[in-house]
């Protein structure tokens, strides 16, 4: 099993919207058995809330289930137990390494560095830009070309 967490700040907009779009393609592959997918925020200031309303609007729009999902906190034993983490930004990966210096940061990719044809480094916050179209179109390509790597990598 190849396990991925997204990350992000609040675990409430970007990385939500980035475990539900990736969890869909990776069904639509058929490779729902051999890859896992999970996401968390760096903050605890949301744990345990549902995506939030921006989020759960656009996934339904384009029909990918958000059902079940509640925000948890990233934590160090994530870095030893997922084979790809992915930041949604710069700062979250700063976060992760002031939390948890030990562990082991290579496994932690920018989703952006992903995509080719953009300048964007740090995928917008929608909490705060309240754009989500602008986020999700982001995240699919992204999420796209995180699994042509995983594929790619693993094999699969
Ligand atoms: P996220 O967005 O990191 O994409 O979930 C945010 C959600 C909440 C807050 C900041 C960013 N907040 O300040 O509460």
């Amino acid at each position: 099993m190849v396990k991925v967490v997204f990350v992000c700040l609040g675990n409430i907009c970007r990385s939500p919207m980035a475990e539900a779009i990736f969890r869909q393609l990776v069904k639509d592959e058929g490779l729902a058995d051999q890859i896992e997918v999970d996401s968390a925020g760096t903050s605890d200031w949301h744990i345990d809330s549902i995506p939030h309303e921006g989020t759960r609007k656009i996934l339904n729009e384009y029909q990918i289930p958000v059902d079940g999902m509640k925000a948890r906190q990233f934590r160090s034993e994530d870095l030893d137990e997922f084979d790809y983490i992915i930041a949604m930004d710069r700062s979250n990966i700063e976060n992760m390494q002031a939390i948890h210096k030990q562990g082991d940061q290579d496994k932690v990719i920018l989703l952006l560095d992903l995509i080719e044809d953009t300048d964007d480094k740090d995928v917008p916050d929608p909490f705060f830009t309240g754009d989500f179209d602008q986020t999700y179109d982001l995240v699919t390509k992204g999420t796209q070309a995180l699994l042509e790597k995983i594929k790619r990598e693993q094999q699969l």
